[in-house]
């Protein structure tokens, strides 16, 4: 079983010799798995192409360490706990013997639907235990799963499937969320309408709702479930072997696919769930993330899996059917370690303390947060009132593109101090560097965060682009990984996460190019040109300001700003829409026809008091123009 280390001086010890010895360190953490054939080579890399291989020439199945390695220790322990949207339905539990056989039927159904190995499948579907059993179904016949968070709209998932050009989608008909019952199926419709490369559907049955069906094409996941075998061979993988795309926005352009493999980040994501975490057996885990996000893969499915963990997954909302939800879950099911995001404690802790103090806790053992920086207001609220001032809290940062958690706290282990992701764990090698790539190797002062050596997880490309690749992560600063965010370290060592220094928003912990959102509001007929940028928001962390140039004034600025909102909405999904969209006559360009997005993001956060220098602007007049008119 994965090592795990249990005090501050054994990590300490721990980290050096993992940079000392990097080969040795994860050649002893691989070591605990289950492989067909072992490594012959544990790692090869070069950042300038790039090109990462780790554990080369070994063969495995991840689905073989998820599931079959446990079951003669743990058949009869709960895998997965499931809790429904709504409080009244029963709670359901798989066992790890239970999940195998369901993983091992669905995986019969996909070969039957004519998927193999390195086809991919298309996930759109609500937090619903076939989403994880479909994700494991794959992964043993060794199709590659793009999950995508099903409140895209049609349009963005159209655009996703085509990207990866995949074979099949599985969705449900229905999605439960809060009091809301949101069509699912009819969204993959229509977003079939342009994917010539779908060739079936698979749709498990969850609220009952009426859906289109086109016969041929479209099939009930439990039907084709019926006749399915319980067990099922796993292909052999290399290591190497694409496992997953994940699709993420970045500064310019689409949505990019990025892309892990099988081996490397079966070690990381179980060395990382176990060691920051501190999972013991027999312990409830509970991440609240949608899997439809690399938080939900790497440590709802694959790290508590690999683990032998039992891993809760929540279909609903925080807030229904009232802000005490969570706590209510953690209560019911015993919960020991809970991870969830800054926005979700922002928006629990707006609600009051009355929500949190009637429910018994005292199961809890380790906090968690991931996905955004965690302001001094909610990690103290969380501390003092779920933690009852002594539980840690792991502040994780990583990205999708990571794999698993980078810098965070061990849980217990590491000191804490408040808002830091403190320390880097065993393997991960940061460093901060100024905007010319010089490393600041002091303490005490602020930079680009960069990685500089590689570990098991890190991505291996960019789906079908690989200079995309290259150019995103790795052409900014020589033989370094460049992470797009900047962070301080303080006199002490410990890191503390500012925030993206690219163009890429953070709402609620969910990432959003200007640029894409920028494209989806040109979509307007009316608008001729927009530029977006990210403001401080009280709950969501960044909201979305939209500056819009018209062709001619809106008759009503209210009902224009609907239709544009409408139109992201259906270009991106609800989760890009604008908080605030003013209408302007011009923008801030350089003479070159930049937009000079920092004065934006100074007018709209309101510090426009400094703009610095604008002489360079081909019209200075502008800015004056939009200041007065700030929303
Ligand atoms: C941000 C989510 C501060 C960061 C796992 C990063 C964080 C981006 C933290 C990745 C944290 C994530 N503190 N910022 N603890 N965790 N971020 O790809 O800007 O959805 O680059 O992965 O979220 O977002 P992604």
């Amino acid at each position: 079983m994965t090592l795990r280390i249990r005090t501050f001086e054994e990590y300490e010890a721990v980290y050096q010799e993992s940079v000392e010895n990097p080969e040795a360190f994860w050649a002893a953490q691989a070591d605990t798995f289950f492989w067909r054939k072992k490594w012959s080579k544990v790692l090869e890399w070069d950042f300038r192409k790039p090109d990462i291989k780790w554990f080369l020439g070994g063969k495995m199945n991840i689905t073989e360490n998820c599931l079959d390695r446990h079951l003669k220790t743990r058949g009869d322990q709960v895998a997965i706990l499931w809790e429904p949207n709504d409080p009244g339905e029963a709670a359901k539990t798989f066992t790890y013997r239970e999940l195998h056989a369901e993983v091992c039927r669905m995986a019969h159904v996909l070969k039957k639907h004519g998927i193999q190995k390195g086809d991919r499948i298309c996930f759109y579907m609500p937090m619903i235990p076939e989403l994880a059993i479909g994700l494991l179904a794959c992964a043993r016949i060794g199709a590659i799963h793009s999950v995508v968070f099903a409140g895209f709209s049609a349009h963005a998932l159209a655009d996703r499937i085509n990207d990866a050009t995949c074979k099949m989608v599985i969705c449900a008909d229905g999605n439960y969320r809060g009091n809301k019952s949101i069509p699912v199926k009819e969204v993959v419709d229509i977003a079939l309408q342009n994917t010539p490369s779908i060739e079936s559907v698979l749709v498990a049955q969850r609220t009952g709702q009426e859906v289109h069906w086109q016969s041929g094409r479209d099939f009930w996941l439990h039907e084709e479930m019926k006749t399915a075998s319980e067990s099922c061979e796993a292909e052999e993988m290399d290591s190497e072997d694409m496992l997953f795309i994940l699709y993420t926005s970045g500064s310019t352009g689409k949505p990019k696919g990025v892309v892990h493999s099988c081996g490397g980040y079966m070690v990381y994501t179980a060395y990382s769930f176990k060691n920051v975490f501190q999972y013991d057996e027999g312990d409830v885990y509970w991440c609240t993330a949608d899997i439809g996000w690399i938080t939900g893969h790497s440590y709802i499915v694959y790290g508590p899996l690999l683990a032998g963990a039992t891993t809760v997954m929540f279909e609903g909302v925080p807030t229904y059917p009232d802000a005490g939800r969570f706590w209510e879950i953690c209560e019911k099911h015993q919960v020991n370690q809970f991870y969830t995001a800054p926005t979700a404690i922002r928006a629990l802790q707006a609600q009051g303390d009355r929500h949190v103090t009637p429910h018994d806790l005292s199961k809890l053992k380790v906090l968690g947060t991931v996905g955004e920086p965690i302001n001094t207001e909610a990690w103290e609220w969380y501390h003092r009132l779920v933690g009852k001032n002594k539980l840690p809290i792991v502040d994780t940062w990583w990205q999708t593109e990571t794999g698993g958690i980078m810098i965070s706290p061990l849980a217990g282990i590491t000191w804490l101090k408040p808002t830091y992701a403190t320390l880097p764990l065993p393997g991960i090698q940061p460093c901060l560097v100024n905007a010319d790539g010089v490393e600041l190797t002091e303490n005490n002062v602020e930079g680009l965060l960069c990685i500089k050596f590689p570990w098991p997880s890190i991505l291996r490309t960019t789906y079908g682009d690989h200079e995309r690749c290259r150019l995103t992560y790795f052409s900014h600063f020589e033989d370094m990984y460049f992470t797009g965010d900047g962070a301080r370290r303080d006199e002490n060592g410990l890191y503390r996460i500012i925030g993206r220094v690219d163009d890429v928003i953070n709402v609620s912990g969910h990432r959003m190019g200007t640029a894409e959102v920028e494209n989806a509001i040109n979509e307007h007929p009316q608008v001729v040109e927009s530029a977006v940028v990210g403001f401080p928001h009280k709950i969501k962390g960044q909201g979305i300001y939209a500056f819009v140039i018209c062709t001619e004034a809106p008759a009503d600025d209210e009902a224009f700003r609907k239709e544009v909102r409408q139109v992201v909405t259906e270009e991106i999904g609800p989760i890009a829409k604008p908080d605030k969209i003013q209408i302007v006559s011009g923008l801030p360009k350089t003479r070159s026809g930049k937009i000079m997005r920092r004065i934006l993001r100074k007018i709209a956060d309101g510090t426009a008091d400094s703009l610095g220098d604008v002489s360079t602007l081909l019209d200075p007049a502008v800015v004056e123009e939009i200041r007065a008119g700030v929303l």
